[in-house]
């Protein structure tokens, strides 16, 4: 694929398609991922990262205190549908083109890192979420959202069927992973500072999965 329509495809098709997905069930777990991004220290604004921004369905979500955030993901600019929700927010975006492993910021700089329905699109997923917490200061937290399979039960027929297509057509998105909390716990976070929950999205659970969200704070 060139490189123009793959920018196209990702930035009109998928983020539209992504548009069109944002259920009322999906918009209520976004709703909660963001209630834990609080902030108590009135002397220092925090600093946000997002990864994967997307369609910019996370930004109204965001609290009104939030004015600048940080961007990072595959495109080289701040998609233009994230772009007309940053605006309607009126928040200042500072975007970075990025690959997943390999953010582009030294170690200890975030407060919050919000990556949300990326898990599923990277290859190591242990090494994406090493990268997170490598990026976030000592007490920090990465907020997440993700679908995966519980590893009690099996997929669907239909979900193993579609997988393959599924995977071509989003952006590289396995619809078969289970959820494994040892991506955390290897990866620099300590069990007793991972708070998931696990939720079925109406409508879709029979071809993703459960939504597993939460959070991960970095030890002091
Ligand atoms: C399902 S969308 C989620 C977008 C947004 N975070 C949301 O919650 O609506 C998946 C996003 O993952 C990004 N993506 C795909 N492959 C990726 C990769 N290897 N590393 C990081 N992001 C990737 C795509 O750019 C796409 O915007």
């Amino acid at each position: 694929m060139g490189q123009r329509f793959s920018q196209w495809y990702e930035t009109r098709l998928f983020d539209g398609a992504m548009e069109l997905f944002d259920s009322d069930s999906m918009r209520d777990l976004r709703r909660k991922v963001f209630e834990n991004l609080r902030w108590e220290d009135s002397s220092e604004t925090p600093k946000i990262l997002e990864i994967g921004v997307g369609a910019g369905l996370n930004l109204p979500y965001y609290p009104e205190w939030v004015t600048e955030l940080y961007s990072a993901s595959l495109s080289p600019t701040f998609p233009p549908k994230a772009k007309r929700r940053a605006a309607e927010r009126n928040l200042t975006i500072h975007h970075e083109q990025s690959r997943p492993v390999g953010l582009p910021y030294s170690d200890d700089t975030f407060d919050f890192v919000v990556a949300t329905l990326i898990l599923c699109s990277v290859d190591d997923r242990a090494a994406f979420v090493k990268e997170v917490h490598r990026v976030l200061k000592p007490g920090g937290k990465y907020l997440f959202m993700d679908h995966a399979w519980h590893t009690s039960e099996s997929q669907t027929i239909a979900s193993r069927v579609i997988a393959p297509l599924h995977r071509r057509v989003a952006l590289g998105c396995r619809i078969g992973r289970t959820w494994d909390e040892k991506i955390y716990t290897s990866s620099g976070f300590r069990k007793e500072d991972l708070h998931v929950e696990c939720e079925n999205p109406k409508g879709f659970s029979w071809l993703v999965g459960k939504v597993f969200y939460g959070y991960a704070k970095k030890q002091q």
